[in-house]
């Protein structure tokens, strides 16, 4: 069938599968122009299959020639219906994967859940004995507590007071006033639970128990921090809680990992268009601000440049990972230059909507949220039939 973009507020319903196996492959073919990364070879992604963590398993597999497991949750096709768009970006990954002779092989299902942890066991174990690197790059709006049966459901919210900034909806370029009730103390620790590293120390947990992490493992978080305007909603509201709770966490999984000379470390990324942040009010706005300037400088990286630039010149670099005075890698350090953070702010005053589609990249958002769904690609005919019902090859 022909394949186009239906909206739904935040999200888009429907996703291109020919345009997520372009878009794969553009990152392919990112990473292998930088050269190879002699990093890790046996790779765990959890939340392999769309932004981040996406980004993680390309750059591991075409730039360091890794094996790959990747955990995601993702709405398979039906007749009729288009999958999500970590569906395609995931059998496109796996379909070039093999080509290359790449082992690949993929899980759809609730990563928070034992069952799934086992089921990712199981397969390291049959598969790959261990593994030397975890990525964890879940985005999710809810968890359920596997001890308790609890469903837990993140909120973001500032704390302690109302916050009244400007946002755009990015759909119709409209600059408006929002505001946001601050959260209570349920709502606090519902988005810790969710976001914040408790299961990110299971998966670690259950994986050193069972002997499944080779000597000197590694596992890496995501995290963001943010400028001055989107701090009361961002890094000092709800999600920010859940970030600090992960930040933590990774302190003490190294405790864990001791005997085994094993490393946790958080990256703080760049602020991008993903599912995920694009339903975060006001942080489309500051995107969009961001985006032209980093553009005009010739500083603008997206999911595959971050993570690339992660993998060479943090992780695999030589002389040790570099970190802040909290321990954390930063390769959000271009967005967070002074020159970039001033010119962002001087706009951000200036930003309406008459304004901000000269002064902001509103098209560059519009046009990258768009990608994520594998809309506007290049080299693609979206005017053809195309074959919805794509499957993943090692997902049965
Ligand atoms: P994303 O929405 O693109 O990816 C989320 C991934 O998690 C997908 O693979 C999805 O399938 C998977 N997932 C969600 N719920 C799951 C579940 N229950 N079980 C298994 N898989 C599940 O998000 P992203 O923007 O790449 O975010 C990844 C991490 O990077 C997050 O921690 C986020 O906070 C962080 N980060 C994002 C930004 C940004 O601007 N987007 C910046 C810095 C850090
Ligand atoms: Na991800």
């Amino acid at each position: 069938m022909v394949i186009e973009p239906r909206m739904r507020g935040f999200i888009c319903l429907t996703a291109h599968p020919d345009g997520c196996a372009k878009s794969v492959k553009n990152q392919i073919e990112y990473v292998k122009s930088k050269g190879s990364v002699d990093g890790a070879k046996k790779v765990l992604v959890i939340g392999a299959s769309t932004g981040f963590g996406l980004a993680s398993r390309i750059t591991s597999a075409f730039g360091s020639g890794a094996a790959t497991i990747g955990v995601f949750f993702e709405k398979p096709p039906s007749e009729g219906k288009t999958a999500s768009p970590g569906w395609y970006n995931s059998a496109a990954f796996e379909k070039e994967a093999k080509s290359a002779g790449l082992y690949a092989k993929s899980i759809n299902g609730d990563a928070f859940s034992d069952e799934v942890k086992q089921q990712a066991m199981d397969m390291i174990k049959a598969d790959l004995g261990q593994v030397d690197l975890v990525i964890y790059s879940l985005a999710s709006p809810v968890r359920t507590d596997p001890k308790t049966g609890i469903l837990h459901r993140s909120t973001l919210k500032p704390i302690g007071n109302t916050f009244t900034n400007k946002t755009v909806d990015f759909h119709t370029g409209n600059v408006t006033q929002v505001s946001i009730e601050p959260a209570n103390e349920e709502e606090i620790a519902n988005t810790v639970k969710v976001m914040g590293g408790e299961d990110w120390a299971m998966w670690i947990d259950a994986l050193k128990a069972a002997g499944l992490l080779a000597q000197g493992a590694m596992t890496i978080a995501y995290s963001y921090i943010g400028p001055a305007v989107t701090e009361a909603v961002y890094r000092k509201g709800t999600i920010g809680r859940a970030k600090d709770h992960l930040e933590a966490t990774a302190f003490s999984i190294t405790d864990s990992l001791k005997d085994i000379g094993g490393k946790a470390y958080v990256s703080v990324n760049k602020a991008l268009v993903t599912q995920a942040s694009s339903a975060i009010p006001v942080i489309p706005l500051y995107i969009s601000l961001l985006y032209k300037i980093m553009k005009e400088k010739g500083i603008h990286e997206g999911c595959i440049e971050q993570i690339q630039r992660l993998f060479q010149d943090r992780l695999y670099a030589d002389g040790g990972i570099p970190t802040d005075d909290q321990g954390r890698i930063r390769i959000d350090d271009w967005e967070m230059r002074d020159d970039v953070q001033e010119k962002v702010a001087a706009l951000w005053e200036r930003s309406t909507t008459e304004t901000l589609p000269g002064i902001g990249d509103l098209a560059g958002y519009k046009n990258d949220f768009l990608n994520l769904f594998g809309f506007e690609f290049a080299g693609v005919d979206y005017m053809a039939d195309a074959n919805e019902m794509v499957s993943v090859e090692s997902i049965p």
